[in-house]
């Protein structure tokens, strides 16, 4: 079939061209908009899982929905290791600095105004300058020399001036368990403070599955803040759809054991659907995609994962670093104890340490549980295999 028409979208944050499976989390944030209308006070909501399951989408979407209800939303992504505490300040206040002045052109009132003056004042502290973005400061308000403070100072002028409007302030923050410590905790002060005083003020979070762990361990009474959500493969019939809706879409049609060979194949992982999905599209000589299509498509959709998905992140190790994941690779996608990796190792648990913190910050690997890790990418282990 045409590539030009090719309706599938593999690659980080992309838009799938049909986003199934994730109508739960996008009801339950309904709710939480529809419950902010009522001056109803929720939780902030953390969004967590591997990689290539979908989380930075629908972090967007429910972003989206924010805008669409005219809430003052914000986003940022917190850098991995490469990017600084500041990097990730400046993206806040330049975020923060847009929508603040989007907002300008939406409301006149006296309220909104001297709200977004905290904002200004705010974003200077954070070296993004609020006036010279057409922002008045609010002098004496959010613009000490404390993160935290003036955090809480801009969250409480804001929310409290959009409260009477039943909408609210959200910051949208992706890969969140990259944050730094102080502005981590900052947030999750701020969200609990926010609780209490019936502020429209939530944090919105994707990370990868040890976020709320990350959470908890900066506050321990993070676990109570915010709603949790899981954000696993898609079911079956949800998967069927994400390959089936776009191609119906554009004039083509899948034999129903086509169908099920790629969808059981991929195992539900959003990626994986989007890659193969793409390569029975342009493999396909006719109009309905057959069995001998879908088993070609198989081999080349995870010849590119091999050629990009996993690469991505295996080249970033180094050579130390491989044989740490060839060894936890022998015990599949399941994860690992430390101790035992050690072993296989030849090697004192304690010499693994700096090898292990450096796969953590590259985002390769995360610790479920103390003295455990696993791989954040689903099929890391295969491909590993597949190296030799
Ligand atoms: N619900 C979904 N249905 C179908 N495809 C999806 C869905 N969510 C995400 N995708 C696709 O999966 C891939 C990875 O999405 P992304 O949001 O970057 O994942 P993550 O942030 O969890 O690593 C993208 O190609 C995207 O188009
Ligand atoms: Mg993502």
């Amino acid at each position: 079939m045409e590539p030009r028409l090719n309706p599938y979208q593999p690659g980080s944050g992309l838009r799938p061209p049909e986003m199934t499976g994730r109508e739960p989390e996008l009801e339950a944030f309904d709710t939480v908009i529809a419950r902010t209308g009522n001056r109803l006070t929720n939780r902030g909501i953390i969004l967590s899982g591997l990689r290539g399951v979908g989380k930075t989408v629908l972090l967007n979407e429910l972003r989206s929905l924010a805008h669409k209800h005219e809430w003052l939303a914000v986003h940022v992504e917190a850098g991995g290791s490469t990017t600084g505490n500041d990097a990730v300040r400046k993206k806040l206040g330049r975020a923060l600095v847009q929508a603040a002045r989007e907002y300008k052109t939406r409301s006149t009132a006296k309220r909104i105004a001297d709200a977004l003056s905290s904002i200004g004042s705010f974003t200077t502290s954070l070296g993004v300058p609020g006036v010279s973005f057409g922002l008045t400061l609010a002098p004496g308000r959010a613009d000490s020399p404390d993160l935290a403070l003036n955090l809480e100072e801009m969250v409480q002028d804001v929310a409290t001036a959009l409260r009477p409007e039943g909408r609210a302030l959200a910051i949208f923050v992706d890969e969140l368990q990259d944050l730094d410590k102080e502005l981590l905790s900052a947030l999750i002060t701020v969200q609990h403070r926010a609780g209490q005083e019936g502020w429209p003020f939530y944090v919105i979070g994707a990370g990868l599955p040890n976020l709320p762990a990350v959470l908890s361990d900066v506050r321990s009474y993070a676990e109570r803040l915010f709603e949790y959500r899981h954000i696993g493969p898609l079911s079956p019939p949800a998967a069927a759809n994400a390959l089936k809706v776009p191609a119906e879409r554009m004039g083509a049609q899948y034999a129903p054991e086509a169908l099920a060979l790629l969808t059981d194949a991929t195992q539900g992982y959003p990626y994986f659907l989007q890659e193969y999905g793409k390569a029975i599209w342009d493999l396909a000589p006719e109009r309905t995609f057959t069995t001998a299509d879908a088993e070609a498509a198989i081999r080349i959709g995870q010849d590119r994962l091999d050629q990009g998905f996993y690469p991505s992140r295996w080249d970033r190790a180094t050579p130390a670093e491989r044989r740490f994941l060839a060894a936890m690779a022998e015990d599949g996608d399941a994860g690992s104890r430390t101790a035992e990796i050690a072993r296989r190792l030849g090697k004192k648990p304690a010499s693994l340490g700096p090898a292990r913190a450096s796969l953590i910050g590259k985002g390769l690997v995360y610790a479920p549980a103390h003295g455990q890790i696993e791989f954040t990418v689903p099929g890391m282990s295969a491909f590993i295999a597949r190296q030799r």
